[in-house]
């Protein structure tokens, strides 16, 4: 069977990290890009990486490279280019620079790997993603945005500790952007089957869903010089395999919502079934008129970042 080619762009920490734990899990052939003025970075950490194998025990080719064409033929695409949040910044500050680069990114890949399904990390998240959406001229289908797996795993997290249970049988998921409007769904949430309103306190679970909305901006400020990147590149992994292996995995992520929860053309994290073609299906779950309220606000500020991002990119 022909290995799946995986290329990961932007070799720093949410890469790199994402590299790892895709190669560890086997799930095909990697190239990890970066821009020349990192020099050799991408190789030295592809070269790195490729001399753990022996000792973990896994088959996986890694590449590291400054040059697109090394990407050619990608199955997946992961754009994980651009700045991080520094302590005190909100994620919409980075539009400006990030908008630019994914810009770059998104035009290389659509000529170097027009049939692949590209994931974009980077930061604003939803608003990347339609920027990556709008340059390569791809199926919405196909591009896609990873975020949802990451807060909803913060979220799941956060109520395993709460509880003293494991966060194996906590399940969670969310809606709406990437950002402090994000809507984790305590209606969808359960523990081991079991309702999670009937688990915890109303009060308590209010306290939860907020630091679930900062928890990239709790480890902003632990870790000082940039964001959060275990998580983020594991939520990655677990999205890369969904495709390469076709899994159906009914997920959140960042998707193209058009009559979708009346949303009008934007991406914006929803439940999808995400497989080999990329976001096969979006689910649509009943909310409450709180929850409603709630999405529709997170939606009103993704279509402003969206129009600020237009107005800048021309
Ligand atoms: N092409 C390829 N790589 C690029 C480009 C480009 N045009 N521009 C910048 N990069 C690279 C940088 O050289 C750097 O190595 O992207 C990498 C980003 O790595 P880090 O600075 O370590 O940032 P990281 O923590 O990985 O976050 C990357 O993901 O989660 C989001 O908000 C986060 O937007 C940020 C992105």
């Amino acid at each position: 069977m022909r290995r799946a080619k995986i290329s990961i762009i932007g070799a720093g920490n949410v890469g790199a990290t994402a590299a790892h734990w895709c190669a560890a899990a086997e799930l095909g052939d990697i190239v990890l890009v970066d821009i020349p003025e990192t020099g050799a970075m991408p190789k030295g950490k592809a070269l790195d990486l490729a001399q753990a194998a022996p000792i973990v025990g896994f088959d996986a080719q890694l590449v590291g490279t400054t040059e697109y064409a090394d990407t050619a033929g990608s199955d997946v695409v992961v754009i994980t280019a651009g700045i991080p949040r520094k302590p005190g910044m909100s994620r919409d500050d980075l539009l400006a620079t990030n908008a630019r680069i994914v810009g770059s990114v998104a035009q290389r890949i659509a000529q170097t790997s027009p049939a692949a399904v590209v994931m974009v990390v980077s930061n604003p998240l939803d608003a990347m993603v339609q920027r990556t959406w709008q340059v390569t001229g791809f199926p919405p289908r196909r591009v896609l945005g990873q975020a949802g797996v990451l807060d909803t795993a913060r979220f799941r997290a956060f109520i395993a500790a709460e509880l003293g249970v494991s966060v194996e049988d906590v399940s969670a998921m969310l809606l709406g952007g990437h950002g402090d409007s994000m809507v984790p769904l305590a209606s969808c949430a359960s523990v081991g089957g079991i309702p999670l309103t009937q688990l915890m306190r109303p009060e308590r679970l209010a306290e939860i869903v907020q630091r679930t909305r900062d928890g990239g901006a709790e480890i902003v400020s632990l870790l000082r010089t940039g964001s959060a990147y275990y998580a983020p590149a594991a939520a990655v992994a677990q999205m890369v395999e969904a495709i390469v292996r076709d899994k159906k995995r009914l997920i959140p992520c960042a998707a193209y919502c058009d009559r979708e929860y009346g949303v009008g053309g934007y991406y914006v994290g929803v439940p999808v079934v995400l497989g080999a073609g990329g976001v096969e299906r979006i689910i649509e779950v009943e909310l409450t008129a709180a929850e409603r309220a709630a999405f529709q606000k997170s939606v009103d500020a993704v279509k402003g970042l969206a129009e600020t991002m237009a107005r800048l990119t021309g």
